[in-house]
């Protein structure tokens, strides 16, 4: 019997929700819709806050008409620590155990009880082969999230009167949405332009690598536009959305004041890309997808080729979501805003 699940996105710019119909076939769309964060929304710890968001999100569900009450959320990459371990040899579960707790210690920078650890293990070593086979490594995906970051959003869902199924990071989601687990699929860095933050992601044969969050993202870009031409931060946005990185229009002004942070993240994917080929020489990155709410900014994709010298394409989330025809137009708008969404939603039980 098909089931439905729903995917919950709460950004700080908005809020996006998916749900899809589950069953034998592929997945199919029932609803989805976004609505603006309050501010600050999800950055603040207060109960007013956090009332405020749970009451946004309550409008959003409504007019979507999502009564399903477990939703699949996101955590931001920002908040928590990812990390690959492949180098590890044949092990006991009690043994694997023991040896992610210890190099979960080098990489998370606080105390271990404050948070919770999680991982997926995604290859492991025959018994029988020797270690130096390469064949043969045990590779894990650690997850390691504050306990504080996890509860407020518990806090937050429970305001709303929903559970949460399952928290997972961003970029678990939008790997689930824009690769899937296709191991043939092209090894991929995935740039997901946020408000707060843009977060990088490289995949390869269906797994998550490396990732990164750097603070830089959609508001900075509103800012600096804002700054420059005292305008209100509304009118900044509709320029952003409107001349972006169009070097033919006005002169060039709004690419040359956006210019230098876009810079600053086409230097994180460089440096992100060096440091995952270092690590993989023998499988480089072949193209890049752009993701994210900030994704729909005019002549990205082209800045970003040019700056690269890699494919870019945009992200498009939908294109294994069986959808109605009428529902079609209001994807194609801003389908990569919902990557997260939709691939939250795809999460298996
Ligand atoms: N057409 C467009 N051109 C440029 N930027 C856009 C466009 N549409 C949306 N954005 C920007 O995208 C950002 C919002 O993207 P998104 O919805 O992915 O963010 P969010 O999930 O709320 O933020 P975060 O993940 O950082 O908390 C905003 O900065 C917004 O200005
Ligand atoms: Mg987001």
């Amino acid at each position: 019997m098909a089931k439905t699940s729903v995917g919950l996105d709460i950004g700080t710019h908005s809020i996006k929700v998916v749900a899809l119909s589950r069953g034998d076939k592929s997945p199919k769309l029932i609803s989805l819709g976004s609505i603006v964060s309050p501010m600050p929304g999800i950055i603040s710890d207060t109960t007013a806050d956090l009332e405020a968001l749970a009451d946004s999100i309550k409008k959003l569900m409504t007019a979507v008409k999502i009564d399903e009450k477990e939703v699949v959320v996101a955590l931001p990459e920002s908040k928590v620590f990812t990390r690959i371990i492949d180098d590890l040899p044949y092990l006991t579960d009690s043994e694997l155990t023991s040896a992610i707790v210890y190099v979960s210690e080098e990489f998370i920078p606080m105390p271990l009880t404050e948070v919770n650890i999680n991982w997926q293990v995604l290859a492991r070593a025959d018994k029988n082969n020797s270690v130096s086979s390469k064949s043969t490594k045990t590779i894990v995906l650690v997850v390691a999230s504050p306990k504080k970051v996890t509860a407020k959003y518990v806090k937050v869902l429970s305001m709303v009167g929903l559970t949460p199924k399952a928290l997972e990071t961003e970029t678990i989601a939008v790997t689930r949405s824009l690769v899937g687990n296709n191991p043939f699929s092209p090894s991929t860095l995935i740039i997901q332009f946020g408000s707060q933050t843009t977060d990088f992601a490289t995949i390869s044969k269906g797994l998550i690598w490396l990732t990164r969050s750097i603070s830089s993202g959609g508001l900075s870009l509103t800012r600096s536009l804002a700054q420059h031409f005292n305008f209100e931060m509304s009118q900044a946005e509709e320029y952003k959305k409107v001349y972006g990185m169009r070097r033919d229009q006005l002169e060039g002004k709004v690419y040359e004041i956006l210019k230098p942070i876009l810079d600053i993240i086409v230097g994180e994917a460089k440096r992100v890309i060096q440091a995952y080929e270092a690590k993989y020489p023998a499988d480089p990155i072949k193209r890049v997808v752009l993701s994210g709410g900030g994704a729909k900014m005019p002549g990205l994709v082209i800045y970003f080729a040019e700056n690269l010298g890699l494919e870019v394409q945009d992200a498009d989330p939908w294109y294994f979501i069986e959808k109605d025809k009428d529902l079609a137009s209001k994807l194609a708008n801003d389908a990569s805003a919902y990557s997260v969404a939709v691939g939250l939603a795809l999460r298996e039980d």
